[in-house]
């Protein structure tokens, strides 16, 4: 039994939350946030970008609560902290969780820079304890499919391949940090690098970026929207589009549209449709999908892997590190209207 606690209860701290418990490998037993709302199981206030019907009453007895994230540190119970804290905070939390003795879950993005992530994995590697981002995309059933997809080689080669992913304005987040580029890094750093680690994890990191966007639409100096082309000089072409800019009337969709030699494969989470292979014999192929999302797969992988005390062998923290550089390159490209080289 894996015995965490869970530090930062907003908009991911409560999707955690309702995935350990519902893993029997786990359990939570501590939780820690500022807010002494939360603390006290008031959950109404907690917002998001993808719908969730779950009680805003939320009945904590039982676990052990803590204002200040030191005293769950201190914990001597608590085997792994989940951090799920603004982005702005996780290098902060997570160095001095690991320096605690505690092995270390932590949300995407890894850190604010490249320096963030450069004291996490170096806390990590001197605590000889493990640390897990949560680049949930890797874990998605429609996005694992499509790379099994590819990489079978079944199908050929993919030609090109074209990723979106589309939000309404974060306006929900505590003290409105997600708005603000500098705790954030905005929706290229917080929302488009979904896509940017994926294109990275299928295929490789690119030589370089070409992005053109849109700069503080809605954001306090941040890139609201990005189109990257990723570079890759042997092929395919590589293009992927975030954007948080859209009226809240839109909600969210993410999706893809990949071709390759002998087929297309598409999905769109909005649609309705599942995730379609369409042959070039004319065949339309719609394959089965992991039962478990993201979050949960993720999560119970990260558990699954702290309980072998191994390393993941799906994402790393080096591969987190991976994905931001290459987002804080399309941030330059977009600022400088110049493609930015960066494998
Ligand atoms: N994987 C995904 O799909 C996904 C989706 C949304 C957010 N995220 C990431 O999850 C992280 C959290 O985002 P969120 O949307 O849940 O944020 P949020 O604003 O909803 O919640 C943050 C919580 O942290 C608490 N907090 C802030 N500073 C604290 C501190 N010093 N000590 C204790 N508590 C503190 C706040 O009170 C709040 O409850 C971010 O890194 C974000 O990029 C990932």
């Amino acid at each position: 039994m894996v015995r965490i606690g869970v530090l930062g209860v907003g908009f991911m701290g409560k999707m955690h939350f309702n995935c350990h418990r519902a893993n029997p490998r786990v359990k939570v037993i501590a939780l820690s946030d500022l807010d002494p709302k939360k603390l006290a199981g008031d959950w109404s206030m907690i917002g998001g970008n993808i719908a969730d019907k779950r009680a805003a009453q939320v009945d904590l007895s039982g676990l052990r609560l803590y204002a200040p994230p030191s005293e769950l540190f201190a914990d001597p119970d608590v085997d792994v902290v989940d951090i799920t804290l603004p982005t702005f905070s996780h290098a902060e939390y997570a160095v001095a969780a690991l320096e605690a003795g505690k092995h270390v879950i932590c949300e995407k993005p890894m850190g604010i820079s490249l320096a963030d992530c450069d004291r996490m994995i170096a806390a990590a590697k001197a605590a000889r304890r493990l640390l897990f981002i949560a680049h949930c995309i890797r874990f998605w059933p429609d996005y694992k499919v499509l790379r099994q997809i590819i990489a079978s080689g079944k199908y050929g080669k993919v030609v090109s391949a074209t990723f979106w992913r589309k939000s309404l304005t974060p306006t929900w987040s505590w003290d409105n940090w997600l708005l603000d580029a500098k705790r954030s890094g905005s929706a290229i750093v917080d929302l488009h690098i979904h896509d940017t680690d994926y294109v990275n994890y299928v295929f490789g990191v690119p030589a370089a970026v070409c992005s053109s966007g849109v700069v503080g639409a809605v954001s306090k100096g941040g890139v609201d929207a990005v189109v990257t082309h990723y570079i890759y000089p042997r092929g395919p072409h590589v293009v992927a589009e975030g954007t948080w800019a859209l009226a809240p009337g839109f909600g969210f969709t993410h999706g893809f549209c990949v071709v390759l030699e002998k087929a297309t494969v598409e999905m769109d989470c909005r649609s309705g449709k599942p995730l379609t292979v369409h042959t070039l014999k004319g065949k339309t192929l719609t394959p089965r999908l992991p039962k478990d999302d993201g979050y949960v797969a993720e999560l119970k992988h990260f558990v699954d892997c702290i309980g072998k005390g191994k390393g993941s062998d799906i994402v790393t923290a080096e591969d987190a590190r991976k994905a931001l550089a290459v987002c804080l390159a399309e941030e330059e490209a977009v600022k400088t209207g110049q493609a930015v080289t960066v494998g």
